[in-house]
């Protein structure tokens, strides 16, 4: 948690998590005899309708990280010294142009990768210093990811990708409910083919139960709907959105529409490895 003095000297944004010192825009407001910074009205008004949950320790929290990475001649500045707060059962999106940094920002989150330097804190605990067998088992604990190109083990069967992540988590599986889940996915009848013998939607609704097959804290998307009709995508979405608005999970999405960005809580804009200030929903479609 941030101190008041860090808050302060820093113009700390509570509720995005963005550094406000040398940003001219900053809105001040003070609640309880504090005063708090917002990099604009979206920010602002999150803190209004809950201050306490902003003044609590962020789910996630990305401080100061950088990731560069070198080959023989050239160091290419991924991310650039990136301070961003995720908030328990908040739905973010991630926007950008392509090369901007969106997919290694996820996998930073979801501990698919290191930060250059500068830390990653889970629930305010420092893990971007776990060794890789800590980091799996919290990772196969915390997350589900669905990426771009679903990622299902071609050998196996739907059936078999969906519970694999509970064999290496040393669970068992529910045969039974993961039948119900099948069928409220409309894949009862696919549960044993395997990913070549199924359509993209069908890959990637599979992708989707594998992310939900160990009740993740949190969900990490990268661009789900990317490679989808819009029908397939749309539905999709409701079920990613009912994830989050259900069951109450945290949903972060990286993509390209703007329906599903405009669906979020907050709009992380990412340009050149950097945060864009000022997330207020319509005004970062609009700026993009
Ligand atoms: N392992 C790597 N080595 C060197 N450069 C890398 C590596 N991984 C990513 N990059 C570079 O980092 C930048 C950001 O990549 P990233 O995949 O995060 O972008 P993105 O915003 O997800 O783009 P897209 O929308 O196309 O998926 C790109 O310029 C990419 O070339
Ligand atoms: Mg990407």
């Amino acid at each position: 948690m941030h101190t008041n003095e860090e808050i302060e000297e820093k113009k700390i944004d509570l509720v995005c998590g963005m550094h406000l010192a040398s940003f001219p825009g900053v809105i001040t407001h003070s609640y309880e005899g504090r005063q708090f910074y917002f990099c604009g009205e979206g920010c602002f008004e999150r803190f209004k309708k809950n201050p306490k949950k902003f003044m609590g320790v962020p789910l996630i929290h990305l401080d100061g990280v950088w990731k560069i990475f070198k080959s023989d001649e050239v160091e290419t500045q991924v991310l650039k010294e990136l301070d961003v707060h995720i908030w328990e059962g908040d739905f973010v999106s991630i926007i950008g142009a392509s090369g901007s940094g969106k997919s290694t920002l996820l996998n930073m989150m979801g501990l698919l990768d290191k930060p250059t330097s500068g830390k990653v804190y889970l629930r305010g605990s420092d893990i971007s210093a776990l060794g890789d067998d800590e980091s799996a088992l919290l990772r196969s604990e915390t997350f589900g990811f669905v990426f771009q190109q679903y990622n299902l083990i071609p050998w196996l069967t739907a059936h078999e990708n969906v519970t694999v992540p509970r064999i290496f988590a040393a669970r068992k599986t529910d045969a039974e409910k993961v039948r119900e889940q099948f069928k409220a996915m409309g894949l009862e009848e696919r549960m044993n083919h395997r990913p070549s013998q199924l359509s993209g939607g069908e890959q990637q609704r599979v992708a989707i139960l594998r992310a939900l097959s160990n009740d993740p804290a949190i969900l990490l998307c990268d661009e789900p709907t990317g490679n989808l009709d819009s029908n397939t995508g749309n539905k999709l979405l409701e079920m990613l959105i009912e994830f989050n608005r259900v069951q109450k999970k945290t949903l972060v999405i990286v993509t390209h529409d703007k329906d599903i960005a405009e669906k979020a809580d907050e709009i992380i804009t990412l340009k050149d490895g950097a945060l864009v200030p000022d997330h207020h929903v319509h005004k970062a479609m609009y700026t993009e």
